[in-house]
């Protein structure tokens, strides 16, 4: 795994998110309490962009069909919704992160 900088600290700040691309992979940068997480910006469920979610404390709704999930695990922790009908999704893909010094690293394959 190789880890490429993704953001400078600061750049992005307290409950905040940004999309960055990097070699053509969109990921979802957020920063909730100071602590940065990266996420595939694609949704588990049918591809929605997450960037353009909303964010409330630790939970990251999807813009598309609704479905929740916890930014510190990626954890799905509510049900996609199509018409009246409540769809279980999977985890969302949490890449792995490490700043050094004033830069964000994420890893990536
Ligand atoms: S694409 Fe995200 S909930 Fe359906």
């Amino acid at each position: 795994m190789q880890y490429v900088k993704l953001a400078t600290v600061g750049e992005v700040k307290h409950g905040e998110k940004k999309k960055i691309l990097i070699n053509d992979k969109a990921i979802l940068l957020l920063n909730v309490g100071g602590l940065y997480y990266a996420f595939d910006n694609r949704c588990p469920h049918m591809g929605g962009l997450l960037s353009g979610g909303d964010l409330e404390g630790t939970t990251l709704t999807c813009p598309r069909h609704g479905a929740k999930f916890d930014v510190r695990t990626g954890k799905s922790v509510g049900n996609a919704k199509l018409a009246f009908i409540s769809v279980k999704v999977g985890d969302a893909t949490k890449l792995p992160l490490k700043v050094e010094g004033t830069d964000i690293l994420v890893g990536l394959d």
